[in-house]
């Protein structure tokens, strides 16, 4: 039972904004460095236990969030991705994919969805698996014949989940811009104010952490402050047409910012902002 004074705490926080935050795992820094969108899978099944290990894994999250869910979905993904070929080319061959939700009446369901979306591909990578963030080639409508959804939900994206051969195979090789692809923006150029030598490690860890973020068609829209102990994430002004939400991104960089900041032993939380800014990490 909440005093009146507590009360009144908790409703200023929850107009601020302020969200429960995951348990970060100690694996996912180096699946940060590890993780890499694959599109041609092996055709092979994952274990039963896999399966159920990753369906609790989502379930503890989406008990952890609101606004945002995953779902583990242990059917082909045939119908998910049928027809539709991106410039990267098709998705092939995964046994099953994971659906990412947004409940649209949060004003910050984007990057919650990239948030929540990344903290399962990292414990995927974290456990050998291969997947790709599929943003604008999949057919929500297979999605929802799969999954129960409510009216105000969307699916905004999804991930094929499974095994993918060690190296690259010549399909994936051929797809347009792979020399490029996995090339990131420096943090002189990300930053506002550009890089600073004197800033402490954990802001250099966790700048490099979510610099590695994957975004749509690699467009990196994030940008960062280094204040006194925070980080704020914002949008860049840079137009473009793809109909994939920048702040989704956004919320991707913000986990790989707490997951670097973590590693330097720095704990925080944080603060949705208004646009253009997106979320400000601060040092707890
Ligand atoms: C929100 C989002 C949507 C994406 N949509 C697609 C997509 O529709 N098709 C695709 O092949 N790749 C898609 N990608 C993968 C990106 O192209 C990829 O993450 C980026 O090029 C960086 O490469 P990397 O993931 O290997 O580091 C998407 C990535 C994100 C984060």
């Amino acid at each position: 039972m909440f005093t009146e004074k507590e009360f009144i705490t908790q409703e200023i926080i929850s107009k601020q904004g302020v969200d429960i935050m995951v348990n970060i795992k100690k694996e996912w820094y180096d699946a940060i460095f590890q993780r890499r969108s694959r599109r041609q899978f092996e055709n092979k099944p994952l274990k039963t236990e896999e399966i159920n290990y990753l369906t609790d894994f989502s379930h503890q999250l989406n008990e952890s969030f609101t606004g945002a869910r995953v779902e583990i979905v242990n059917k082909n993904p045939e119908q998910v991705f049928k027809g539709l070929v991106g410039s990267y080319g098709k998705i092939k061959d995964a046994p099953l994919y994971a659906a990412f939700i947004g409940d649209m009446k949060d004003p910050n369901v984007q990057e919650k969805v990239g948030y929540i979306g990344e903290c399962l591909l990292l414990e995927a990578t974290a456990r050998g698996l291969a997947t790709c963030w599929v943003g604008g080639f999949f057919r929500p409508e297979a999605v929802k014949d799969q999954v129960g959804i409510d009216d105000s939900e969307q699916v905004l994206a999804v991930t094929p989940l499974g095994y993918a051969p060690e190296q690259y195979t010549f399909g994936e090789k051929l797809m347009a811009g792979f020399a490029t692809v996995h090339k990131r923006k420096d943090i002189d150029s990300l930053c506002s104010g550009g890089f600073n030598q004197d800033w402490p490690q954990w802001v250099k860890t966790a700048l490099e952490a979510g610099r590695l973020a994957p975004s749509a068609v690699n467009r990196q829209p994030w940008r960062f402050t280094v204040n006194a102990d925070s980080i704020k994430v914002s949008v860049d002004t840079v137009k473009d047409t793809y109909n994939i939400s920048k702040r989704l991104d956004c919320g991707i960089a913000m986990l790989h910012i707490e997951v670097g900041a973590w590693k330097e032993g720095v704990r925080g939380k944080w603060h949705y902002v208004n646009h253009p800014d997106v979320a400000v990490f601060m040092v707890e």
